[in-house]
């Protein structure tokens, strides 16, 4: 960035008061492996179920696929640069399994591991905390093969993998995520089929939630064993889920999404339980048969920290004789015994993904997470939005983007003063990338990806943002 100290020209934000965050308050960035890396073959990296799927012809968007992505494998340090510029406190990225253990079983491959330490090293060499996930959705194809997150054994594989990300990064990684976003790999993986690997079965999709959360059990012992110091969490995506009106039938369908779209992954993660009501409505897709005795320990295995996703809410209503219920963004398929419940649209303003754009319901998810289930210390680890960008004398001013990240950081400053323990926020994402089944017709980045040229132009949220770090908060407008 030119001079990344001088807010931009915007009056979006005019007559908002200054803010400030609580001291060592974790500002950050994050981006996940497939979305950035590129070099899909290179350096002994096997497809994962997100090569295959891309490759698929109608799965993605214009056929878009990970082979180049934002070539950040070959632009590792001119991305860690960019960073440092920004004033990053953390940098969440995350490991391809594939790249790190080929195929999905045996011994780590070197080169994989290599890269990810030369990462670790120029982030930390740049005063960047580096915060690792282990899985953001590129299972190993070979594991899909053997039946995927629907088969028990997955979850032990991931263990396996675990164990060999820990033992060659251990030493200069504190920050770990387990999953992230377990509710996407399981319901758009195997419910909708939105996602890879494009499955669409209701009862496997609720056992693929299950096994990523034992594997995700199994990752923490084995993370707590490896290495005792580490600061070891999960990445959860949530929802406020309201109902359309006050009717018995709305309040119910929002009881009903809430506990497939949050409680199903809330309550045995920090609970040890599945509840009662969520098992009732999958009655007729599931006997939960796939839970064994001392699954539920497994998967609350005490934690350091939570990561929350924020994005959107949803607004639901009952179904409607004879009225097909609207899709919204969600096919209706990733909800299993619910289908039938509407998704309604407010008309309030939203992104480019149809999202809307609801600041407090981040203060709500917030304070629920706190309220209702932990004392543990919360992050935002991601919270973004995708507007069309236009590039305008080599510059791109993101007006729309920069003043959601206001209002969010708003509400997250709101979530701290009622009392929840938010340590830190990552801005989804640091660079334009590939939105998995948009593939790279939605942006998200704070800094640009011109994906034929590969050159990178940090957008007015970016200068914006490296200011909301310097001050550690929001300036009067
Ligand atoms: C989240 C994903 C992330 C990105 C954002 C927009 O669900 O974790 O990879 O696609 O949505």
């Amino acid at each position: 960035m030119s001079n990344p100290a001088s807010p931009p020209a915007v009056g979006v934000l005019a007559g908002r008061p200054p803010l400030t965050f609580p001291p060592g308050f974790l500002w950050g960035a994050a981006t996940a492996a497939y979305q950035i890396e590129g070099a899909a073959a290179e350096g002994g990296r096997t497809p994962s179920i997100w090569d295959t799927f891309s490759h698929t012809p109608g799965r993605v968007v214009a056929g878009h696929t990970g082979d180049v992505a934002c070539d950040h494998y070959h632009r590792l340090d001119e991305d860690v640069a960019l960073m440092a510029e920004l004033g990053l406190k953390s940098y969440r990225f995350s490991v391809s399994w594939p790249r790190v253990q080929p195929g999905g079983a045996g011994p780590a491959n070197p080169e994989g591991l290599d890269f990810y330490r030369r990462l670790v090293d120029a982030l930390l060499a740049h005063g960047i905390e580096p915060w690792l996930t282990l899985y953001h959705w590129d299972l190993p194809q070979p594991l899909e093969d053997a039946g995927g997150w629907p088969a028990r054994d997955t979850a032990g594989r991931f263990a396996d993998y675990t164990r060999l990300v820990a033992d060659a990064l251990g030493d200069r990684v504190r920050y770990w995520t387990t999953l992230n976003e377990p509710w996407c790999s399981a319901f758009l993986g195997y419910g909708s089929g939105a996602h890879a690997p494009g499955r669409s079965d209701a009862a496997d999709a609720v056992r693929a939630g299950h096994h990523l959360m034992l594997g995700h059990g199994l990752a923490v012992q084995a993370l707590r064993a490896a290495r005792p110091d580490a600061e070891v969490g999960v990445t959860v995506n949530l929802y406020p889920v309201t109902p359309a009106s006050g009717e018995p039938a709305d309040v119910d369908a929002a009881r009903r999404i809430d506990g497939l779209a949050n409680r199903f992954f809330l309550d045995p993660l920090l609970r040890g339980s599945y509840p009662a009501d969520l098992m009732a409505d999958l009655a007729g897709v599931t006997d939960f048969g796939h839970v064994r005795e001392g699954d539920l320990a497994t998967i609350s295995t005490p934690l350091d920290l939570v990561g929350v996703n924020y994005y959107s809410r949803h607004v639901v209503a009952a179904p409607v004789e004879g009225v097909a219920p609207e899709t919204y963004w969600r096919a209706p398929s990733c909800w299993p015994g619910s289908e039938d419940v509407r998704f309604v649209t407010r008309g309030v303003p939203v992104t480019d993904m149809d999202w809307e754009i609801d600041a407090p319901g981040l203060v709500e998810t917030l304070r629920r997470v706190h309220e209702e289930y932990t004392d543990l210390p919360l992050y935002v680890t991601e919270n973004g939005s995708a507007f069309v960008d236009a590039v305008v004398d080599g510059a791109v001013d993101d007006v729309d983007r920069l003043a959601y990240f206001d209002a969010h950081l708003r509400a997250a400053h709101e979530a701290i003063a009622a009392g929840v323990p938010l340590h830190g926020y990552f801005a989804w994402s640091l660079m334009d990338n590939f939105e998995w089944a948009w593939g790279y017709t939605k942006r998200f980045g704070m800094i640009y990806v011109d994906y034929d040229s590969q050159t990178r132009i940090p957008k007015s949220s970016a200068r914006w943002y490296a200011e909301v770090i310097r001050r550690n908060g929001l300036a009067a407008e």
